[in-house]
């Protein structure tokens, strides 16, 4: 997975796909390198390393006067970090350079095909076959523009896999992308345009921005921008994106993560406002499960982050809504035998980013099936809403942290929206009406965990931050909070962490437990408020007095636990080491304030280990591989 940049102008192309690197680092980040169209032909840099450094070693080295140009920053799938195997990747002779994210599963019969035909190859990607083939398609007709587009055509109907490419040839003042099952955006400038992958790379120059369609591939000049599909022009709407590049930068933090985590309220706001007007919740989508939901039942497919906060909206949308929900990871309903009944079931994909391979994979899957499908995500126009029937948006704005975090508490919201207006059929319009207030008030539920728990969640972190294993443990709608709650810490501190439901240690884990496994525990199940009392079930009103139980079966094998309870339970006091305050709630909605205080838990947990806290070893923003 990586991330691609392209300009075409009348400017100096160098600073401007620079300046745009930068801003996309986060899509891969172990090798970066540009290409730039002069009149010698392509001049190319790149090197191993972050993308900052291998900007300024090219800032120090390069002065290219050029009006054309590409960047690329890898995340490496085929072939190691190194200078040779970073992009951009030429041809043999040196005129064509293609910078590409995605994998081409057939690159090695088609490198045999190339070493067979004298061709030869200096990286071990799978990318380097592109310019390759691209050279090989050339007719010499005598018209570059055309010809270059054609070859390319040639050259993408024979591979197999997922790319979005841009293509820049010598003696070429255009770029040609394309792209299949990886995403791509132009941006539209005055006598200028730009190609990205994401749109944070663009958003200095413009906020005009067409996302290109599956199997699109554009002919990009300054003063024009051309588009085909199947082998005919297609015209695509340009939006105009609300974002401004202070959302995507960091606004004072010192990480984005710790931006993001801050931004959990406005999140919470920006999502809500999307679709609550009054005490009248307007998704404004079939969903498939309208009128009488007897028969019917949702399947949630996901994967990390956005897994636990479907399993959290497994908990929400059947206590409120009374509808069956399932659960699988996208990565193994993939491969497996799944029973699905097409006309009963509707398929939500829940993917942040929209790019996940797994999830889209699934989506496609389901869509065989005959399952209407949905999905939810924080991207405008990403690939999962190209494939999904239905699509709701999340309103988290542009996260940029490897660590999922405002977008997990903005899935979160529409697990509420749904479940609650699911519900109005099946509760009493007094609860439902309780259930709305309580959901309004989760923006300053949010802010007070961030102003209020802070400081005591730093000392908790500090405290955490001296062990190499944690345990999270949680019961009923705060497991999937326990979950993710390790999943956070275990891939920003490196601490081992993991996730357990609490009546679930004692046949295993307990093994593990000594005075060096401290264990996190979220005890915040009482119920609220009198009329939600009534409606809330049995077993969750008997989930907090069972979490304390478990906290002293942990503390009897010696383990220290850390609780996480709500303001004035003081009876949780007698049995941990120590608590950390959260604003109470009723049970349905204590996974939003656990949820801030668990991702700052993990944040400074991080910060205390000096770990590169937005870009964790090995792991990338969007998978966009199997
Ligand atoms: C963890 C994290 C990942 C993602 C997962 C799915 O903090 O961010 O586990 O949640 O890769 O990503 P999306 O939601 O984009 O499909």
């Amino acid at each position: 997975m990586c991330g691609i940049v392209g300009y075409v102008g009348e400017r100096d192309a160098l600073p401007i796909i620079l300046q745009s690197l930068k801003r996309i680092e986060y899509r891969g980040y172990d090798s970066a390198g540009i290409a730039c169209i002069t009149n010698n032909g392509i001049e190319v840099y790149k090197d191993k390393g972050k993308v900052d450094d291998v900007i300024e070693k090219i800032n120090y080295l390069k002065s290219i006067s050029s009006n054309t140009g590409m960047g690329h920053c890898r995340w490496a799938t085929h072939g190691a970090p190194s200078k040779t195997n970073a992009h951009p990747h030429l041809d043999g002779e040196g005129g064509i350079a293609v910078v590409h994210n995605g994998i081409i599963e057939n690159f090695q019969s088609l490198k045999e095909e190339l070493l067979s035909l004298g061709c030869t190859f200096v990286s071990e990607t799978d990318t380097e076959v592109i310019p390759h083939l691209i050279n090989h398609c050339l007719k010499n007709s005598g018209d570059v523009e055309w010809e270059l587009k054609e070859a390319v055509k040639e050259t993408l109907s024979r591979l197999i896999g997922s790319y979005a490419i841009i293509v820049a040839a010598k003696g070429f003042d255009g770029l040609v992308a394309a792209r299949k099952e990886s995403p791509l955006i132009i941006g539209v400038g005055d006598r200028e345009n730009f190609i990205a992958s994401d749109v944070p790379a663009v958003l200095e120059q413009t906020n005009r921005v067409i996302y290109l369609d599956e199997g699109d591939l554009a002919v990009v000049k300054n003063d024009s921008v051309y588009i085909e599909n199947g082998g005919a022009e297609v015209k695509r709407a340009e939006r105009l994106i609300p974002w401004t590049i202070e959302d995507a930068e960091k606004g004072g933090y010192e990480h984005f993560m710790l931006k993001e985590i801050h931004e959990e309220p406005k999140a919470i706001t920006d999502t809500l406002r999307g679709y609550l007007a009054g005490d009248e919740i307007t998704l404004g989508i079939d969903l498939g499960i309208e009128g009488d939901t007897k028969g019917k039942s949702i399947l949630m497919l996901a994967c990390g982050t956005s897994y636990y906060a479907a399993l959290c909206g497994k908990h929400i949308i059947e206590n409120l809504a009374k509808v069956p929900v399932q659960l699988e990871f996208a990565s193994e309903f993939n491969y497996s035998d799944f029973v699905l009944d097409g006309a009963n079931v509707t398929v939500m994909a829940i993917t942040q980013s929209g790019e996940t391979a797994d999830t889209l994979m699934a989506l496609k899957k389901a869509k065989r099936y005959g399952c209407k499908t949905v999905a939810i995500t924080n991207v405008v126009g990403s690939s999962a809403t190209r494939i999904a029937d239905e699509t709701i948006y999340t309103g988290a704005g542009p996260e940029i942290g490897v660590a999922a975090t405002k977008s997990f508490v903005a899935q979160l919201v529409i697990f509420y929206l749904l479940g609650l207006q699911k519900s109005l059929a099946k509760l009493p319009e007094a609860a439902f009406l309780e259930y709305l207030e309580e959901l309004r008030r989760m923006p300053q539920i949010a802010q007070l965990v961030l102003d209020e728990a802070n400081g005591n969640i730093q000392k908790q972190a500090r405290y955490l931050s001296k062990y190499e294993h944690a345990f999270f443990v949680g019961r009923g709608v705060n497991l999937p909070i326990a979950l993710e709650g390790a999943l956070k810490l275990k891939e920003i501190s490196y601490i081992h962490a993991e996730g357990y439901a609490a009546g679930e240690l004692k046949h295993g884990p307990f093994a593990l437990l000594t005075e060096d496994t401290p264990v996190v525990a979220i005890v915040t199940h009482q119920p609220f408020k009198k009329s939600l009392i009534k409606s809330a079930t049995q077993a969750s009103q008997n989930v907090y007095e069972k979490m304390l139980g478990n906290v002293k079966e942990i503390k009897a094998r010696g383990a220290p636990v850390i609780a996480i309870a709500e303001e004035g339970d003081e009876e949780v006091e007698k049995y941990v080491d120590a608590v950390v305050r959260v604003p109470r709630t009723s049970a349905i909605f204590s996974p939003i304030p656990n949820t801030v205080a668990l991702h700052l838990l993990a944040y400074w947990a991080a910060k205390e280990r000096g770990c590169e806290i937005d870009k964790p070893r090995n792991l990338a923003k969007s998978v966009t591989v199997e």
